[in-house]
């Protein structure tokens, strides 16, 4: 795993820098570790606040720890009405953890999220943003043995 300070400065130099670093230590880490925005205000020559503000102004940024595997259920009309509630259900208890929570271990993060664009075959899961359609309840505990 690439270090953050290095990501960091690989960007320094360039316009709209700043964005792009976090946006690559997210790609490395999966989330935004709360010392690489600190470090970034120094490496950017922005105040924490700037720093911070940036990271937390754009949804797709995560500050904080998160799972290696990122499960997200889409909770739109379609998916809602074709048995999400169930997969919640389900991910809840196989992993225990609630909604939004993430492991023990840091392996599993569960989240919602909108209409992924796969409404032909609901309900819809992703994990580490690939989706996964049509998914029934009974298969949920054979994918989490997957990612284990
Ligand atoms: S509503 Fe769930 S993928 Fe479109």
């Amino acid at each position: 795993m690439a270090e953050y300070k290095q990501i960091l400065n690989n960007y320094k130099a360039l316009p709209g820098g700043l964005l792009e670093a976090y946006h690559a230590v997210q790609g490395e880490y999966n989330y935004l570790p709360g010392e690489a925005v600190r470090e970034a205000a120094a490496v950017f020559g922005v105040s924490a606040s700037q720093a911070f503000g940036t990271a937390t102004f754009y949804s797709y940024l995560k500050i904080g720890k998160r799972g290696r595997y990122i499960i997200r259920i889409c909770e739109s009309a379609p998916c809602h009405i074709a048995g999400a509630a169930e997969i919640i259900t389900v991910l809840e208890k196989e992993l225990g953890i609630k909604m939004g929570e993430t492991t023990a271990d840091g392996k599993f993060t569960l989240e919602f999220t909108e209409c992924v664009g796969q409404c032909q075959a609901t309900p819809v899961i992703t994990i580490n943003s690939v989706p996964y359609t049509d998914i029934k309840p009974a298969q949920v505990p054979e994918m989490l043995a997957q990612c284990r």
